[in-house]
């Protein structure tokens, strides 16, 4: 074997968005496609040599060739080592998980979230630094501009590895390990809860579903679910990940994972379900009948933190993304720590987390997380809500609505707009700033808005700015209105509407989402013009 050296010339458009490059398979089946991100990734990082490398992805369509590819670009940048998940699969978790682990220069995660698989689906990458999260915003820049401009590639002739057998071989002077994709992981999981507890739930009956979604983390459940802590065979449902994730689509919310919120809703429904995304990262939480919203969710961990072990000690701060319920921020008054409201995307809790300013971070988009890691983290929150169970002997609903009664309720909902025209989605945004500054003080409805802005964020570690961040509608009495338009669709533009009512009485708590969000939904259509600008009179999603 021997390194080539081969000359290419560069693709347009490879910036990394929110979460890493993210093209239609056939994008990245072209000849050299990956190979130049991949040189643009190590041009950036500069010298590897004696570094070690962790790679792996969600399992998709196109996920095995990358990961060869990959390997042998590394071997011929004399990285010392690559630890790669067998079968190349590991989750984003697990990615930063093992970076964190094994003191690991970086890590590329082949993924893209939970947008469709296939041969006519998306695939992804994505580069994450030593602290085990997403390479900063100057890092991703530098590495599209060595994309504008590459001429040449390295990369070792070398034999495919066997990606299936644990163990480690060589590709030129690089070690290659392959890594049980699940137990670095399981061993992390394993300090941070009470695993006895669990283990005795299960031993005492208690049913759980934890919907894999065909995709990454069904058998992060099974080993950990189904072999460590004793759940019954069949736990884990659609657990063995497809290339194509079984024509679904693996993004955990109330509309995609139906068929468990079908179960979930049964009279001989189990105690608690839950469902992951494509690369793991994300989760939803349901109880017997009951759905709990994300921003319940992180509430509701941050509330009873201190039930598991690895959070005995307390938190330091809480953190949310601002269209995240304020549910949270109560709670961190009442346990006197600071809140931290960020611009969406995981990225901005990394310094929070590497200051050791917050200790749990979460976003409405399901997802939570802690400083164990630094990417958000689905199992673990599964986990997290299967310790509090096992503590308490409630059950999802209970927890949730007595913890309502002592902090009071924020219902909740998102509307989105998707595949609307881009233009006239920039333009209701820009009209609705022109408003701002006439809101505050006004009567809306039966509210009275408080203040009205389009949210900036000051990074509190860094001092760097985020401006344009979402608007921003808030009533006196803590009710809400967020327009945003999503960073992360495809088609067009996205509008998402967040809705939130805050109610202190417990005799209001048990009404209809949607009910008791009505007056606010009548109030966003007149203020902003949703019809109007969008031609849409209803949102195609609601969550
Ligand atoms: C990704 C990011 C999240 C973000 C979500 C939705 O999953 O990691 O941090 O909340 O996308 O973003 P969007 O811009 O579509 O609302
Ligand atoms: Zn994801």
């Amino acid at each position: 074997m021997s390194i080539q050296t081969v000359s290419t010339t560069s693709f347009p458009g490879q910036r990394p968005g929110t979460s890493g490059l993210r093209k239609k398979v056939t994008v990245f089946q072209q000849p050299h496609y990956l190979e130049n991100f991949v040189q643009s990734v190590f041009d950036t990082l500069g010298d590897c040599a004696g570094k070690t490398l962790v790679l792996g992805g969600d399992g998709r369509f196109h996920n095995r060739e990358a990961v060869q590819t990959i390997l042998r670009m590394a071997a011929a940048h004399g990285y010392a080592k690559v630890l790669v998940g067998q079968g190349g699969i590991l989750s984003t978790p697990a990615v930063s998980c093992v970076i964190r682990k094994h003191g690991a220069l970086g890590g590329i995660v082949l993924s893209a979230s939970h947008n469709p698989g296939g041969a006519d689906g998306d695939f992804g990458i994505k580069y994450n630094i030593a602290n085990g999260g997403p390479a900063p915003e100057g890092v991703t820049e530098a590495i599209y501009q060595r994309t504008e401009s590459i001429k040449e590639y390295r990369i070792s002739d070398a034999a495919a590895i066997d990606l299936n057998r644990l163990g480690t071989s060589r590709i030129e002077q690089t070690e290659i390990e392959v890594i049980d994709s699940v137990a670095d992981y399981a061993e992390l999981m394993q300090k941070l809860f009470d695993f006895d507890a669990i283990r005795a739930l299960f031993g005492g009956g208690f049913r759980m579903c934890f919907d894999g979604m065909h995709a990454v983390s069904g058998p992060y459940a099974k080993a950990i679910l189904e072999g460590m802590l004793g759940a019954p065979a069949g736990t884990v449902i659609n657990g063995v990940p497809l290339e194509d994730f079984g024509g679904h689509h693996p993004d955990p919310n109330p509309v995609n994972a139906a068929e468990l919120i079908a179960l979930m809703a049964a009279d001989d429904a189990p105690d608690f379900g839950a469902a992951s995304d494509g690369d793991g990262d994300r989760n939803m939480i349901v109880g017997r009948k009951f759905d709990v919203t994300p921003s319940d969710s992180l509430a509701v961990l941050a509330a009873n933190a201190t039930v598991a072990p690895g959070y005995r000690a307390g938190l330091k701060g809480i953190a949310r993304s601002m269209p995240t319920s304020r549910a949270a921020d109560r709670v961190a008054e009442a346990l006197g720590i600071p809140a931290f409201e960020t611009p969406t995307g995981w990225k901005f809790f990394g310094n929070l987390l590497d200051a050791g300013k917050a200790t749990l971070c979460g976003e409405e988009s399901y997802g939570t997380g802690s400083d164990h890691i630094r990417e958000k983290d689905g199992l673990w929150a599964v986990l997290f809500w299967l310790n509090l169970l096992a503590a308490s002997g409630k059950s999802v609903e209970q927890l949730v609505s007595e913890h309502w009664a002592r902090f009071g309720r924020n219902y909740y909902s998102r509307h989105d707009y998707e595949a609307v025209e881009s233009d006239a989605a920039n333009e209701l945004m820009a009209s609705l700033r022109i408003k701002l500054a006439t809101l505050a003080g006004q009567d809306l409805g039966n509210y009275v808005v408080d203040f009205a802005d389009d949210f900036e964020y000051t990074d509190p570690v860094d001092g760097s700015v985020s401006k344009q961040q979402g608007i921003r509608i808030v009533m006196s009495n803590g009710s809400r209105i967020v327009f945003r338009l999503s960073g992360t669709g495809t088609e067009g533009a996205t509008l998402r509407v967040y809705l939130e009512r805050y109610e202190a009485d417990p005799t209001y708590h048990h009404l209809p989402t949607q009910q008791a969000l009505y007056p606010l939904i009548l109030i966003a259509e007149q203020v902003g013009g949703i019809t109007g600008w969008t031609g849409r009179a209803h949102p195609t999603v609601t969550t």
